[in-house]
C-alpha cells in the first residue's frame, strides 16, 4: 500500500501555545475518520510569517488550511492570491484555505463566528443599542459585520482607553462599510449601559485575576446581554457581575466555536451536522481549563 501522509491544517500566530483550536478541529477530522492533522505554528515575527508564507506556495508542501491568529490577521494580507468580499472589507483574516494549484485563498470567520453564537443565544440585533469596549481586532470584526447587516443594530457606542485607536479604526473601516451607527465616546460613563440591550467586552480586561471592572456595576441591568469576548476564565468579573444583577451572559467560547466550524466549511466544502459540531464543542468546553 502507498503511504499516504496526512493533509496538515494548523495555526499561525504568536503566540499559538495556548490555543483551543487543534483539539477542535483535530475532534472533527478524527470523528469523520479524514486522514488530516491540526498542528500550531508559532511563526516570532514578519520575516517568520514571510519565509512559512513562501514554504506555503512549494508543490509539496502538505498544509491545505490555516487559521491565523494575532498579531498576523492584517499582516497576511499581501500573501493572498484571492480575498473573500467580507474579509476584504473587514480588513483582516483569519482562515487560509490552500488549494490544489498552492493559491492561497483568505477569509474571515471571526465576525461571522460572533454573529452565529448570538443567534444561538436567541438575541435579535435589529433595532438594538449596543455599547463596545474596546478597539482591537476583535471589535474591527464585530463592528464591521453589525454595520453590514440589513436589518442591523440602531446604534453602536465605542470606548476605548486609547481614544485614537477607535477613530482610527472606524475611520479606517468606514472607507469600506457604512459606519454611521457607530459613535466613539470620551468616557467610559458615557456607553450609557443603562440604556443599552448589549454590552460587548473585546478588551483582554477580564483575563487576569487581578484586573479591575472598567464598568460600574450599577449600569448593568436585566434586559441586557453582557458578552465577553474572553473565555478563560469562563466568568470574568464583568460576566459575574452581571449575573449578579440578572443579565443574560455569554463568554467567547461560542464565538471561538463558531468561527472553527465555518473554517472547516470553507476548507472542506462540508457542512458539519450537528453531531459532530457537538463533539467539536464538548472538546473545547473540556480543554479551557479557566476557573
Ligand atoms: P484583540 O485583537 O484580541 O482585540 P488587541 O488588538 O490587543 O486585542 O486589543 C486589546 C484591547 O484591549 C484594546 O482595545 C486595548 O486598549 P488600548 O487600545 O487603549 O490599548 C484594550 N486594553 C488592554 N488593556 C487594557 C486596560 N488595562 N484598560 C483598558 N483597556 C485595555
Amino acid at each position: 500500500m502507498i503511504y499516504e501522509p496526512p493533509a496538515i491544517y494548523g495555526i499561525i500566530g504568536n503566540p499559538v501555545a495556548h490555543s483551543l483550536s487543534p483539539v477542535m478541529q483535530n475532534a472533527a477530522f478524527e470523528a469523520l475518520e479524514v486522514n488530516a492533522v491540526y498542528k500550531l505554528f508559532p511563526l516570532a515575527d514578519q520575516e517568520e510569517l514571510k519565509l512559512f508564507m513562501e514554504d506555503l506556495k512549494e508543490d509539496n508542501n502538505p498544509i491545505f488550511g490555516l487559521n491565523v491568529t494575532v498579531p498576523y490577521k492584517e499582516a497576511i494580507l499581501p500573501f493572498l492570491d484571492t480575498i473573500d468580499p467580507l474579509a476584504e472589507k473587514i480588513g483582516a483574516v483569519n482562515t487560509l484555505v490552500i488549494d490544489h494549484k498552492r493559491k492561497i485563498h483568505g477569509f474571515n470567520t471571526d465576525g461571522p463566528g460572533f454573529l452565529s453564537h448570538l443567534t444561538e443565544l436567541n438575541f435579535d440585533l435589529k433595532g438594538k443599542r449596543i455599547a463596545l469596549l474596546g478597539a482591537g481586532g476583535t471589535t474591527r470584526a464585530i463592528i464591521s459585520v453589525l454595520c453590514l447587516l440589513p436589518q442591523g443594530p440602531e446604534r453602536i457606542t465605542l470606548y476605548n482607553r486609547t481614544r485614537g485607536k477607535a477613530e482610527i479604526l472606524v475611520n479606517e473601516i468606514g472607507k469600506k462599510i457604512n459606519t454611521g451607527i457607530v459613535s466613539i465616546v470620551d468616557e467610559i460613563e458615557d456607553l450609557n449601559i443603562e440604556l443599552a440591550d448589549l454590552l460587548i467586552n473585546t478588551t483582554s480586561v477580564g483575563m487576569k485575576d487581578s484586573d479591575p471592572l472598567l464598568i460600574d456595576p450599577e449600569s448593568l441591568h436585566k434586559d441586557l446581554l453582557v458578552y465577553d469576548v474572553i473565555y478563560s476564565p469562563k466568568e470574568t468579573k464583568l460576566l459575574a457581575q452581571a449575573r449578579l444583577k440578572k443579565a443574560q451572559t455569554a463568554n467567547g467560547l461560542g464565538m471561538l466555536f463558531y468561527q472553527g466550524v465555518l473554517a472547516f466549511w470553507h476548507w472542506s466544502d462540508v457542512e458539519l451536522d450537528e453531531g459532530i459540531k457537538k463533539i467539536m464543542r464538548k472538546s473545547l468546553e473540556k480543554s479551557n481549563h479557566g476557573s
